[in-house]
């Protein structure tokens, strides 16, 4: 029966890992130990530089004394409060926070502990808003393939990428999928590309098809991101919007990965200039020193659930235990004040065009097949080499025995680094993925 475990130490097996390849990481263990800035350091010393932020989480650099001191005393003076019918002022205070970021309207913020919580938590949003103003039959949703939106039911039923699906069948029915916008004439095209947005029309089909007024909500990530950075071809995502407002739809954006200045402004609405009406966001918000996620909703849709509520009853039955958390709020208020004292989203826009142009130098090495980035988001693509996804693990494992750490999705390199990334740290960012891709 199956193959035989390797020989591992003991100790590791306990530890179930999240979308790793257990067998084989057990084997050659990859692990590090402390982090500062830029750089990850392993438990023997080895320095490696942060491409990929963590996982898009660490936008100020790590370990940011602010706000390990800001959860050390948070915890200290109040560790834990119910969320349910109990509160703190950090909560509220974070909240107003967060709205001053957000695009304009979208001032009423839900918290959650993750992106995946956030996503299903604006699935449930989108149907109850149309349940209390009589449009119970709005029960399907829309999302596009090659999408990541985390890896809850509900997410995942939206989510298009086959390896997050194919296991899980039955409870994904109800969402239709629009084509992908990774176009052959887009390829290497820097930041958005032209062309595309009539893919947008898809949505029009599906209303067509299955009834616009049957349609609860279309979920997009602004620009892709785990499946390795698809920035919206130019006028897309003002398409989406229109059809959406032509039949009542709810139009989401998942922010979570392109939020708090990974596209080069505040979040992945103002930079391509499209207000959705709920925007869901995690990571970045905390710098990933505490778990947290956020919906942030038109008040238009508070307004709506909160008044068909009863007068002195719950409105909305939805939540988590640890929901606005006070040791993630107090994280976040940190994370807050180094946005506001560091202006760190412009510091990010500011480095964005010296980021695209040294990553699309890659172009010239054979293996690099396509180059797509936005913001201080990159993907690099090698060729697939026999099994697809085999080139682009083998290249992050080398990379980071090269001492550079990043994400892969497939054969797509992701390169994210924190915004506070310096002109040295790109050079040797680009200098190692030059040198691992071309001994590939
Ligand atoms: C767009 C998007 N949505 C949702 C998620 C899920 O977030 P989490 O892993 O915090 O649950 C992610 C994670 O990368 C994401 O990129």
């Amino acid at each position: 029966m199956g193959h035989a475990e390797p020989q591992v130490a003991t100790a590791l097996q306990p530890y179930w890992m999240p979308f790793s390849p257990n067998k084989e990481f057990k084997a050659e263990p990859k692990m590090f130990s402390r982090a500062k800035g830029m750089y990850f350091y392993t438990p023997e010393g080895k320095e490696v530089i942060d491409a990929s932020a963590g996982l898009f989480c660490v936008a100020a650099g790590h370990c940011r004394e602010e706000i390990a001191r800001a959860v050390y005393e948070q915890l200290q003076t109040l560790d834990f409060t119910a969320p349910f019918l109990r509160a703190h002022p950090k909560a509220f205070e974070l909240a107003e926070r967060v709205t001053q970021y957000t695009p304009a309207g979208l001032n009423r913020v839900f918290f959650t502990n993750s992106g995946s919580e956030s996503v299903d938590t604006a699935m449930k949003m989108a149907l109850a808003y149309h349940r209390v103003k009589g449009q119970a039959q709005r029960q399907l949703f829309v999302a596009r393939e090659r999408a990541y939106h985390g890896v809850n039911m509900g997410g995942v039923a939206l989510a298009g990428m086959v390896n997050n699906r194919r296991a899980f069948g039955p409870g994904l029915a109800g969402v239709y999928h629009m084509r992908h916008t990774a176009l052959p004439e887009n390829r290497f095209a820097k930041g958005q590309p032209d062309h595309g947005a009539d893919l947008a029309d898809d949505l029009q089909r599906f209303c067509t098809l299955y009834g616009g007024e049957n349609i609860a909500a279309v979920f997009v990530e602004p620009a892709a991101g785990s499946f390795g950075c698809l920035p919206p071809p130019k006028g897309y995502l003002n398409r989406l919007r229109q059809i959406c407002d032509q039949h009542g739809i709810l139009l989401v954006f998942d922010e979570v990965i392109t939020g708090w200045g990974r596209m080069g402004a505040n979040f992945g609405a103002q930079a391509f200039g499209v207000t959705p009406d709920l925007l869901t966001m995690a990571k970045a918000i905390t710098n990933g020193a505490q778990p947290m996620g956020a919906v942030a909703a038109k008040q238009e849709i508070y307004d709506t659930i909160t008044n068909a509520g009863p007068a002195k009853g719950v409105e909305f039955f939805h939540g988590y235990t640890y929901s606005a958390h006070p040791a993630s709020c107090a994280a976040g208020l940190a994370m807050m004040d180094i946005f506001a004292n560091e202006r760190l989203i412009e510091r990010g826009a500011a480095m964005s065009p010296k980021f695209i142009d040294a990553i699309h130098a890659l172009r010239e090495l054979p293996i690099v097949t396509d180059i797509r980035s936005i913001g201080m988001m990159a993907a690099v693509d090698v060729a697939v080499d026999g099994t697809p996804g085999a080139r682009g693990h083998e290249a992050q494992k080398r990379l980071y025995d090269a001492g550079l750490n990043l994400k892969s999705t497939g054969d797509a390199l992701i390169i994210a680094p924190p915004l506070v990334m310096e002109d040295k740290h790109l050079d040797e960012i680009v200098a190692k993925l030059r040198k691992v891709l071309s001994g590939l």
